[in-house]
């Protein structure tokens, strides 16, 4: 309780100092409590450890208890609950000499225990709203819950599927990535009625942009691997999304484990310092990816983990999550650089409100109000239900009515573990439905869902092992023979077949590169007999990533994507399945024919031998593959409905513009189906020529609109300077005149265009 009073004593001197000297509350605050620090306490603000053996109870006993004690430490992350965190905040503020509270942080990244579907699929709403609203719901119930700082969003583009963090991502294109990024930004740090007073809502918690950088390209598509790449792609295919977040002001930035330029991330002076806080302007604290800093030694770029640490800081990292590195800059010409990182890790606490109460996120009341309320699980279903992608819908076999008899199988059909998907640290997944128990109760009647599981989700016991860690698991010990021989059976009876198949939570997230991404072996096989019975075939396709479904797209009627949809995952589905609502989700990243295709963008560089418009297969001494097609299965941008859409030609305000102009673009859509529903309206631009080359085309705006059946809406979009130009590779943005082809339409592929000339 002193040392609290001694705080409060600090910031009411500070405020009435403040006006005499000109600098911000802030700034003397952090100066007076700096200036009472010793080294070891500042050192051990730029620490951040795990949260080791804490027990709610018992956190004082545990063994992290002593350093926080003894000021070694600045924050802890991933321990759960507001008792326990409260319980340790207590220690850092009553035990240690100057009671500075610590900063509570965690993978928060797709919801808390109210989960939303993977960021992958949440970018396929194409709906900023709806990422908004996700960060703001986990915010909400993170804070009640003891956490203020979130390690989210995750703003890697990537176009390789091979890696398994793309579904932890926006998708392959920078425009939809950035604007994604910066909404949920919006909604962990802004209160909902006034944006701009970032954290002055306890409510809110601190974002933390990651992985700083291009940890979405790895060669190989293999988890932690060197990025090779053009400071010109960087800037255009890479940064929109980083710089859009520190732009709508992020609180934090996480270094990523990759290198790039040789460099790794974590001691690139270039990335966190020159680019990011110099040129984009950030006035955050930079943290380390996990174990990073002494992992400098494993890249063999420091010799030890005292260099490891002193190449890190001086690179510009404020905080040292777990090596325990920075503990060691006790020497003399490391001050400067210690004091620096200590006052913005002291500054974050500021603004998070942690000195006027440190207590504000764990309040023991909000915690049972606001977590996992009806609420905040409609909002995730309906987040839910846009994010599904239909891939293919041959007559119209969906939606389904709710007296069908259906045979509901696969190893993703009654497993509650593996709805909510990856990174889904605070989840309650005892409390979620599966998919059975969605369809059941959405039936007229729940015998109308039959249920066999069929097979496992692959045959390697192994693999399995690997794919469902962290109480995932699933595997069955019957005989591949005997959950086959059930599933016929079953399957039998039912007039239409509903196989839940694909991934299972853990086979995508971090560290789960694959080099096949076809259907596990297990499930194609079943999928193969199921075939033979000559029943139509519905498949739910659960992933964390695009996969290849070349067989399936040739061989089943129906294909829903439903990637991992969160908590309410089994009801969303059967909303759609049912035709409650029609699927609106559109691919923000491409699925391809085959892994050799990867890695691959609608995004791709004009050739100097380039396929003739409009042709896709093999043509000697033209940019094309022997044995496949270049173009994807389903195109970046694509996604069914259950009605249908007629797009008029686009038409401009003007043909020419003059470069500081605007022109307006229009066109009419119209309903042309049976129900209502949701389009997303895609715009794509092109330079006809240009120095350096440009893609064949870039997404540049988009809208999402809701059409009753018959309905016709005119969408316009403005067409400015930025719409047009790029970054060089200094990153300097410029626009350069000439002819510019202006495309719309419900996908990347299938577009109508028109022409502009810029001068
Ligand atoms: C490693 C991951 O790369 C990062 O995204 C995560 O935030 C940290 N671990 C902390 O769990």
């Amino acid at each position: 309780m002193k040392t609290r009073n001694i705080l409060f004593a600090l910031t009411l001197a500070i405020t009435a100092l403040t006006a005499c000297t000109g600098k911000s509350d802030e700034e003397r605050f952090v100066d007076n409590l700096m200036s009472k620090m010793t080294i070891d306490e500042k050192l051990g603000q730029l620490n951040l450890p795990v949260t080791g053996d804490i027990v709610t109870g018992q956190a004082q006993s545990s063994n992290i208890a002593e350093q926080i004690r003894q000021g070694k430490v600045g924050g802890l992350f991933n321990l759960k609950g507001a008792a326990a965190i409260r319980e340790v905040q207590r220690i850092a503020v009553e035990e240690s000499r100057l009671g500075i509270p610590l900063l509570f942080g965690m993978d928060v990244i797709h919801g808390y225990e109210t989960v939303f579907p993977i960021p992958l699929a949440v970018a396929c709403t194409w709906d900023t709203q709806a990422a908004e609203t996700m960060a703001r719901v986990s915010a909400v119930e993170a804070s009640a819950d003891g956490i203020c700082w979130t390690f989210s969003p995750m703003a890697d583009v990537c176009q390789d599927a091979r890696w398994g963090r793309i579904s932890e991502g926006f998708g392959e294109d920078p425009c939809l990535s950035a604007a994604m990024a910066a909404a949920m930004v919006r909604g962990y740090q802004h209160p909902e009625c006034s944006a701009g007073q970032q954290l002055e809502n306890p409510a809110t918690i601190m974002a933390c942009l990651k992985h700083f950088a291009c940890y979405g390209a790895p060669e190989g598509g293999m988890e932690y691997y060197n990025v090779e790449l053009s400071r010109y792609r960087m800037f255009n295919d890479y940064f929109p999304p980083y710089r859009a977040a520190v732009e709508a002001g992020v609180g934090s930035v996480m270094a990523s484990f990759n290198t790039l330029e040789g460099i790794p991330s974590t001691c690139n002076n270039w990335l966190l310092t020159e680019l990011l806080r110099e040129q984009w302007g950030f006035n955050g604290m930079v943290v380390a990816d996990y174990t990073a800093v002494q992992e400098l030694r494993d890249h063999g770029i420091a010799h030890d983990k005292h260099e490891a640490a002193v190449m890190a800081i001086k690179a510009g990292m404020d905080m040292d999550m777990v090596s325990e590195a920075f503990l060691l800059l006790k020497d003399k010409d490391m001050q400067q650089y210690v004091n620096q990182a200590c006052r913005r890790i002291l500054t974050a606490k500021y603004r998070l409100g942690l000195f006027d109460d440190p207590y504000r996120y764990c309040d023991t009341l909000r915690c049972k109000t606001d977590l996992y309320t009806a609420e905040h699980r409609q909002t995730a279903r309906s987040v839910a239900q846009k994010s599904l992608v239909l891939l293919k819908n041959e007559n119209n076999l969906l939606p389904l009515s709710k007296n069908t008899r259906i045979a509901l199988i696969g190893p993703l059909a009654d497993t509650r573990p593996n709805m909510s998907g990856t990174w889904s640290v605070a989840a309650t997944p005892w409390r979620y439905k599966t998919l059975r128990e969605g369809l059941q109760d959405a039936a007229t009647d729940k015998n109308n869902v039959l249920y066999a599981k069929g097979c496992n989700l692959t045959y390697d016991p192994e693999l399995e092992a690997r794919a469902t860690m962290f109480g995932r698991e699933m595997r069955d010990t019957r005989t591949d023979k005997a959950m086959r021989d059930e599933a016929l059976a079953i399957a039998r009876k039912a007039d239409v077949i509903v196989a839940a198949m694909g991934e299972s939570s853990e086979y995508s997230g971090e560290c789960t590169s694959r080099t096949n991404l076809d259907m596990p072996d297990a499930q194609h096989d079943l999928l193969v007999e199921l075939r033979k019975l000559g029943k139509p075939i519905v498949l739910l396709n659960f992933s964390g990533r695009p996969v290849v479904l070349n067989w399936e797209n040739e061989n089943l009627p129906t294909i829903l994507q439903v990637w991992f949809a969160g908590s309410e995952t089994a009801d969303a589905v059967a909303d759609v399945l049912y035709g409650d609502c029609s699927p609106s989700g559109k691919l923000a990243v491409a699925f391809p024919r085959s892994v050799g295709q990867l890695p691959m963008s609608y995004r791709r560089f004009r050739t100097s031998r380039p396929m003739d418009e409009g042709r896709d297969e093999f043509s000697k001494f033209q940019s094309s593959y022997i044995d496949c097609r270049n173009t994807p299965l389903y195109p970046f941008g694509y996604g069914l409905s259950y009605t249908t859409f007629e797009y008029s030609p686009v038409t401009l305000s003007a043909n020419r513009l003059n470069i500081d102009q605007q022109v307006k673009a229009t066109l009419t859509v119209t309903n042309t189906g049976d129900c209502d529903a949701d389009e997303t309206v895609q715009l794509y631009i092109r330079a006809m020529v240009s120095n350096p080359v440009r893609p064949v085309k870039e997404l540049r705006d988009w809208q999402r609109i809701h059409l009753g059946k018959g309905e016709s809406r005119q969408v316009e979009f403005i067409i400015d300077k930025h719409m047009l130009g790029f970054y060089n590779a200094d990153g300097v943005y410029e626009t350069q005149p000439g002819e510019y082809r202006i495309m719309t339409g419900p996908d990347s592929q299938h577009l109508q265009y028109t022409s502009i000339s810029v001068e």
